[in-house]
């Protein structure tokens, strides 16, 4: 293990493409996608968040893997290696930075999930009313004794699958597991279409009614195209880095890009039936996730089995994008700053656990700290909103910019081509013109604008 950089390699396209969907597939799609979707008026949302994964998602992610396989190093040490001005190195700093935030409240909403697979087994949620599941969610979420006991378990548990290095383990866990996910949620979305008045929950989610749209919503899909990519902090720098000198990552990228979409839309397919069937808020916010599934399994037979593998593999897809988030954290430190592995590990999982708390804390706004606001947010929406929809498109940017302005277009063309090997030359024509014009000027537009410099 040790320094790993340049050293360790995944072993075929295959396998860098699982891990690379383990990255990207977690709570975003099953918990954050749906409730924004639900928040942001349905389907104008989602047609522009499918704009925003293929003009912007895509071609960052390409730029990513492009950087970490060319240098074979750490978000930071890339920039270091590839840069002409080590200005450039911010890039990297900056997505150690969102790392954290990111982790501070992913690792609380991965303790809600820990504790519902529990939950659902000791059959707390057995033919359940849309009433009481309210009641349970708050004692899951506001505590304060169980969601900081549960996060904690989150973090033991990550932090011991970092330290044994059992990457590979987890690879194969996850490519036996995450098929399975993806089945329990096709049954799930069938289950919920077959519910009285799934009709208004497709038409909710798939309608599309521009007059919806405000540059906010806008900002709010770009933000979580790149956290639903795990995009712009250099995690995909970094898994790029150990794919191997044959990956074709124009494919790789369109392939993880599409699946994680699917999976996306599996869940609002799950979720959006149950809210209508169930005379639900579709603007629950945060708490969607765990107020609906629960009914849509409370009244057929082994639901609570049911319930409970959905939770858990929902846990399992939470935890392998945690352990990309954090490795992006324990190769910087290990790489750069010369700490173990193990250190660097129990180091940053220490940290989190501590800042972590005021997420917790301030959940919802019966939680000790719910009325607490900076900047008119909760810690939680402060953590979430300042990195996906700020330092996340920002990261993004200067990724594009760096790639698309800076570095040579041919050593671009040679590398996605796998030094010559990929007849692959106006497919890579296409995504440079995407990276060099279109992404960067997206991601300008939609900045300039959310900070007040420009109004769309
Ligand atoms: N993509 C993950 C999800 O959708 O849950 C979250 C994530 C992982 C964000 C890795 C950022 C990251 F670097």
């Amino acid at each position: 293990m040790g320094n790993r950089a340049g050293r360790e390699k995944f072993s075929t396209g295959l396998a860098a493409f699982f891990a690379t969907l383990g990255s990207a597939l977690g709570l975003g799609n099953i918990w954050k996608f749906p409730y924004l979707v639900g928040e942001n008026g349905g389907g104008a949302f989602l047609f522009i968040y499918l704009l925003c994964v293929i003009f912007v998602g895509i071609p960052v992610m390409i730029c990513e893997f492009y950087i970490g396989r060319k240098t074979r190093k750490n978000a930071v040490g890339a920039f270091q290696k590839i840069g002409t001005n080590p200005a450039w190195k911010i890039i990297g700093y900056l997505g150690v930075l969102s790392a954290y935030l990111i982790m501070f409240f992913y690792s609380c909403v991965a303790g809600w999930v820990y504790s519902y697979v529990f939950k659902a087994l000791k059959g707390d949620f057995n033919a359940i009313s849309a009433h009481s599941v309210e009641a349970e969610l708050t004692k899951a979420v506001v505590g304060p004794i169980s969601p900081l006991f549960w996060q904690l378990v989150v973090l033991i548990v990550v932090s011991v699958v970092l330290i044994c290095g059992v990457k590979r383990g987890i690879e194969r866990v996850t490519k036996t597991l995450l098929p399975v996910l993806f089945i329990l949620i096709i049954i799930c979305a069938i289950r919920a279409m077959t519910l009285p008045g799934a009709f208004q929950g497709l038409y909710f989610l798939f309608h599309i009614d521009f007059s919806q749209l405000t540059p906010n919503i806008i900002l709010m899909a770009l933000g979580l195209a790149f956290f639903k990519l795990s995009l712009g902090m250099g995690t995909l720098i970094t898994y790029g880095s150990y794919f191997t000198e044959n990956n074709n990552m124009i494919t790789t990228a369109i392939k993880v890009a599409l699946s994680d979409t699917v999976v996306s839309l599996l869940a609002g397919i799950a979720i959006f039936p149950t809210v209508f069937s169930f005379s639900m808020e579709t603007g629950a916010g945060p708490g969607l996730l765990f107020l609906t599934i629960p009914l849509v399994f409370s009244q057929i037979p082994f639901g609570n089995i049911l319930l409970a593998a959905f939770f858990f593999l929902t846990s399992i897809a939470a935890t392998t994008a945690m352990i990309s988030i954090v490795e992006v954290l324990v190769a910087y430190l290990s790489e750069e700053k010369g700490m173990s592995r193990t250190k660097a590990v129990i180091f940053n999982a220490t940290l989190i656990m501590f800042i972590g708390m005021l997420a917790t804390l301030s959940a919802d706004r019966a939680s000790i700290l719910g009325d607490v606001h900076i900047f008119g947010r909760t810690f939680f929406q402060l953590f979430d909103f300042t990195s996906s929809n700020v330092i996340l498109p920002i990261g993004g940017l200067l990724i594009v910019i760096f790639v698309g302005w800076v570095g040579a277009k041919e050593e671009f063309r040679y590398e996605l081509s796998n030094q010559g090997m990929l007849k692959t030359d106006w497919l890579i024509s296409i995504f440079y013109f995407f990276i060099k014009y279109v992404a960067p000027v997206l991601l300008a537009v939609v900045f300039l604008n959310s900070i007040g410099l420009f109004r769309i």
